[in-house]
């Protein structure tokens, strides 16, 4: 089932650059529940997983795991770890139920609640805007496809930037938008479910040029700001070596890692592209998209494995990895030496500093004891081989400055509903029971024994 012994994985003693930072993350639509608590209206995710066949067992985000009420419990969990940091992204939905104008007042409360929790407890908060979770009401105009989307967006960061600014220093403006707009707008498989390449073109465009305002937004309205992007970079494999594969190869390489990072960092989009990218082009805006970043967030977990397949849209899709490969439980690929050089050739194409803001091992085969608890030996192993590699390459000149695991809860995993566990914490969705699994222990002892200075 998977490459692992049973050996306990031992906590690995890391060598860091010092104030390295140690965290973890969740996204609003996965954790918080309160779908209509307090004035929130729809997202795109709420819309989608009403309709039947969308989403395993036809689970959905209402109620998930009702973070909206019992987020003191998982502060003080977060404290119990040590996480010296915590990234969450808004629901805009909750906080402009309209998705522009009038504001929720209960909603900026709420997110007001939680940062100056986690101040008290010394974790600093790092705020993500967009998670995926757009609101209904602005996709029933359009949505990113409709261009004044960028302004409806800079509207909504300002409106966080200046509730929250004070005390929040660190925003990433979007979280994979690569992985959002192919699934979602190729590939028909997430929110909105289409599948029309001009279309997708014009969202990649529209969603650049959100990112660029936005990032002008934040660093106008918070004061020393800390300002990056959240993008999924994994290596990309041909499935088979022939030359159609090698060419779906580089294509995937192009719009999995590159059509969103390259213009906003490097101001020019890959070649593939461009010519696509041409019709939605106005006067001046790869400049309004390309502005200065402090930061690379690196979502990371496996490589991806390119299947030429001329019946869709851009003539690729995800294939199947080589037989033998080692995997995690949900079929991921473990590839511990991709994520390492990526690590590499990321500080040496965008000259960022890196934090890596997911990696982590989702299992849909866990099973509690009577306590609850779960003793996650698979999850530890892999959270070893990948930190390791992690320590190579910094020690190899990647510029990475912090880790944070995906995820501290169980969650929402989209798609798949619950049926996927990516926390440390094992939430039971019957009685939202919390019970930190074997690897929320070790991931606090390293944490214990690799705090920088
Ligand atoms: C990433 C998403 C995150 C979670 C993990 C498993 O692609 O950003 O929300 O679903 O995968």
């Amino acid at each position: 089932m998977n490459a692992f012994s049973s050996a306990p994985t031992p906590i690995p003693r890391l060598i860091l650059p010092a104030g390295f930072v140690w965290g973890a993350s969740t996204s609003s639509y996965q954790i918080e529940g309160g779908a209509n608590a307090d004035g929130r209206e729809p997202s795109i995710w709420d819309t989608h997983c009403q309709r039947k066949g969308r989403v395993s067992n036809g689970d959905s985000g209402e109620v998930a795991c009702d973070h909206y009420h019992r987020y003191p419990e998982d502060l003080q969990i977060m404290a119990g770890l040590g996480l010296q940091a915590y990234r969450f992204s808004i629901s805009w939905s909750r906080i402009m139920p309209r998705g522009r104008g009038p504001v929720n007042q209960k909603g900026l409360d709420f997110y007001d609640r939680l940062v100056d929790g986690l101040l008290e407890l010394g974790i600093e908060p790092w705020i993500c805007l967009f998670h995926w979770d757009f609101p209904q009401v602005l996709q029933d105009l359009g949505g990113w496809s409709n261009r004044d989307s960028v302004g409806w967006f800079a509207d909504y960061a300002m409106l966080a930037a200046r509730r929250y600014g004070d005390r929040v220093k660190h925003w990433a403006t979007f979280n994979e938008p690569n992985v959002s707009t192919l699934f979602g707008y190729l590939w028909g498989w997430s929110p909105p479910a289409a599948s029309d390449r001009a279309g997708y073109f014009r969202v990649v465009h529209h969603e650049n040029l959100a990112h660029g305002a936005a990032i002008d937004v934040l660093r106008d309205a918070v004061p020393n700001a800390c300002l990056g992007v959240i993008h999924n970079r994994q290596a990309v494999y041909p499935e088979r070596h022939d030359p159609a594969h090698q060419a779906a190869m580089a294509l995937m390489d192009d719009h999995w890692n590159k059509i969103f990072p390259d213009p906003q960092i490097l101001g020019y989009y890959p070649e593939s592209a461009a010519s696509d990218i041409e019709p939605f082009m106005q006067a001046g805006d790869l400049s309004r998209i390309c502005r200065p970043l402090d930061w690379f967030g690196l979502n990371h977990y496996s490589p991806i494995w390119a299947r030429v397949d001329p019946g869709s849209t851009l003539g690729f899709r995800m294939g199947d990895f080589p037989e033998g490969t080692a995997h995690t439980e949900i079929n991921w690929a473990i590839v511990p030496e991709a994520f390492k050089s990526e690590m590499l050739e990321l500080t040496r194409r965008y000259r960022l500093p890196i934090y890596i803001t997911e990696n982590g091992c989702g299992s849909n085969q866990e099973q509690p004891d009577a306590s609850g608890f779960v003793q996650d030996d698979h999850r530890m192993a892999y959270l070893g081989l990948y930190l390791g590699k992690m320590a190579e390459a910094i020690q190899e000149g990647a510029d990475v400055r912090g880790y944070f695991i995906w995820s501290l809860l169980d969650n929402f995993e989209w798609g798949s509903g619950y049926d996927f566990r990516f926390g440390i914490v094992r939430v039971d969705f019957a009685t939202q029971a919390r019970t930190p699994k074997a690897s929320a222990k070790w991931f606090a002892d390293l944490i214990a024994v690799n705090r920088g200075a």
